[in-house]
């Protein structure tokens, strides 16, 4: 007998989340239509894109499969939050990139932008290298995010300064199988 794993069912996890913000099918499509943006902005231009993990692994596999052209895909680890809901406002690269990317155009692909500040951070960090160009794909944006100096190029959603879970992003690494987009109920933090 062939044994099986159950595949995730947010039903399992239903009591520990307040509200879903975004479906499954509302990220996929958007992901289609950004990616239709990006091929035609970067046609004729080879394209690597740099995920941060590790919030950014569900976004990077969807959008990496989205778009119909040649890509290279490549990873960073840095920290910026600790284990709760606030920016430590402290980021260390924890895994580097293994490309050197002289001359390359990169897409950084995030999973949420809020306070900006890691982001800040890593365009510099980036920019320091030599690329071609460093532009940013982010799935979620914040309020806070608007003021920041860092142009984002594409924005998946706008979304309230909320603290959310799902695809991809956690809470003490937890909920990043999650499907959708989601708000926790406040009995998780208690
Ligand atoms: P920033 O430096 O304040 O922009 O924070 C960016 C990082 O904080 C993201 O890459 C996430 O890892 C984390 N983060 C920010 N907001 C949330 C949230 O609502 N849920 C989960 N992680 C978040």
């Amino acid at each position: 007998m062939v044994w099986q794993a159950d595949p995730v069912d947010a039903s399992d996890l239903e009591s520990d989340l307040a509200k879903t913000l975004i479906t499954p099918e509302e990220i996929s499509d958007r992901l289609a239509e950004l990616s239709r943006d990006i091929e035609r902005d970067y046609e004729g231009k080879d394209l690597l894109l740099v995920g941060v993990l590790k919030g950014a692994v569900m976004v990077m596999a969807d959008l990496a499969r989205s778009l119909d052209r040649h890509i290279e895909m490549d990873w960073m680890a840095i920290s910026s939050y600790g284990s709760g809901t606030t920016s430590s406002g402290v980021v260390r690269i924890l895994k580097d990139l293994d490309t050197d990317i002289t001359g390359r155009h990169v897409l950084v692909v995030e999973d949420i932008v809020d306070t900006g500040l890691t982001l800040s951070w890593l365009i510099s960090n980036l920019s320091s290298r030599g690329p071609a160009s460093v532009e940013i794909f982010t799935l979620l944006r914040k309020p806070d995010a608007q003021r920041m100096q860092v142009k984002v190029n594409y924005v998946g959603f706008e979304i309230p300064d909320e603290f959310v879970v799902g695809y991809g992003l956690d809470y003490d690494q937890r909920y990043r199988n999650l499907r959708q987009i989601a708000t926790l109920a406040s009995h998780v933090y208690s």
